[in-house]
């Protein structure tokens, strides 16, 4: 029998998350409902965070951290580069221009002195894309960003569960971070997304903008209430909930995130017994595992290795084919958004800045399988699979002198 295609990700839903949703579409409420509380509640408790405000997708969530922070025109962001669309088309749905830094072409996250260089005087914050799930310098940014009355804010959808020192990101330590709970992600609620808060008013404004601007609380409103029914729309909102169905799946997907978590883990450290053994681990390795920083733990969302294929000779693509034809699927996170036609045209000249960090993290980078339900015999064939898809023999395997003496016509 073949063995089954591996794609780079996907979700498990199990008979309980099936039991969850089945309870809750049965459930008077089928939105705005008692389940969409108990989801942030058990968010804010697994992250440690004041205040947590699920919605409709990761991308909604960043525009409403960008909004409730107060971005807008004039105003500019810098974030970086090597990170999904959403991160910087948020911010021009604010109004905001986007300045996109240089990253550490081992890691893919934000480089901070090529941050520090690009702040001026409509620099408004600071957004950390913690890529693939490593958290960013947080303590250099953080710094950096009080030097300069910045905001900070953290891109977290690929880092539920990561550790910064003894802190969960997106725990509360910036002025806002954003979850994603897209498929792929650590936890999914089909599509969804969440915003963590520090600030009790920042946590009211995101509740009324994800809900088209509507002030419930009468002590917000320009005149003395009428009547039970009254509210007031004091400013533009946007339709960002999230279902009580869609609440009721993510809170019993949480429940198995610290076991998923920790087989993620797991997966990561037999990736890089076997790629060891293929391929070795030094500086020049030809497939290098994803770079690790002192006190910081990856939640690994992804598992992005950099290949020299240049000097293995094969080019991307064709890897990409020949492991698809092995049954295993791969991706590319990210082509940096400087070279994407919409935000090139956004970011006009400043998208042709040297960035050599993201030249040279873009060009290797290839994410292989990660996802909890990955058996452990599937790591070693995955990384077999991709030692011939860039031509390496199989092991460096001595030749028998019988075998070197043969003739070629030798059955
Ligand atoms: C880094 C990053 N930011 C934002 C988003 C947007 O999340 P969503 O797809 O839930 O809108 C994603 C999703 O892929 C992401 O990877």
């Amino acid at each position: 029998m073949p063995s089954p295609f591996l794609p780079y990700g996907c979700q498990t839903i199990d008979d309980d998350d099936v039991a969850a949703v089945i309870e809750a579409l049965r459930a008077p409420a089928l939105t705005c409902g008692p389940r969409v509380e108990a989801f942030e509640a058990a968010l804010a408790d697994y992250l440690g965070a004041p205040h947590v405000l699920a919605c409709a997708t990761g991308t909604a969530a960043l525009h409403l951290a960008y909004a409730a922070l107060d971005l807008g025109p004039g105003d500019e962001i810098i974030t970086s580069p090597v990170t999904f669309s959403a991160t910087a088309s948020a911010a021009y749905q604010v109004g905001a221009t986007v300045r996109f830094a240089d990253v550490e072409p081992d890691t893919g996250n934000l480089d901070v002195g090529s941050v520090a260089a690009l702040i001026g005087p409509r620099t408004r914050a600071i957004v950390a894309v913690h890529l693939a799930g490593l958290p960013c310098a947080m303590t250099a940014l953080r710094a950096l960003a009080d030097a300069h009355d910045l905001l900070l804010i953290e891109d977290a959808c690929h880092a539920l569960g990561a550790l910064y020192g003894d802190r969960m990101v997106a725990s509360g330590q910036a002025d806002a971070a954003v979850l994603s709970f897209h498929p792929v992600k650590h936890i999914t609620t089909g599509e969804g997304g969440a915003v963590i808060v520090r600030r009790p008013e920042h946590a009211a404004r995101i509740a009324r903008l994800r809900h088209h601007g509507i002030e419930r609380d009468p002590a917000g409103f320009t005149i003395p209430s009428p009547g039970p029914w009254y509210h007031e729309v004091v400013e533009q909102g946007w339709n960002y909930r999230l279902t009580d169905l869609a609440c009721a799946l993510g809170t019993s997907q949480l429940t198995k995130q610290p076991d998923w978590l920790a087989r993620r883990r797991e997966l990561a450290a037999r990736y890089r017994e076997e790629l060891a053994r293929r391929f070795g681990t030094g500086a020049d390795a030809l497939v290098r595992a994803p770079a690790t920083r002192a006190r910081r733990e990856s939640a690994y969302h992804l598992f992005a290795v950099a290949i020299d294929f240049a000097r293995a000779g094969v080019d991307r693509a064709t890897a990409m084919a020949r492991l698809r034809d092995a049954g295993v699927g791969t991706q590319v996170h990210y082509i940096p958004l400087t070279a994407q036609p919409f935000h090139r045209a956004r970011a006009g000249a400043h998208a042709d800045l040297p960035r050599p960090g993201a030249d040279a993290y873009y060009a290797r980078t290839l994410s292989l399988p990660m996802f909890p339900a990955l058996a452990d015999g599937d790591i070693r064939r995955v990384v077999d699979a991709l030692a011939t898809a860039l031509d390496r023999p199989a092991v460096a395997r001595p030749v028998p002198f019988l075998e070197l003496a043969a003739p070629e016509s030798s059955p």
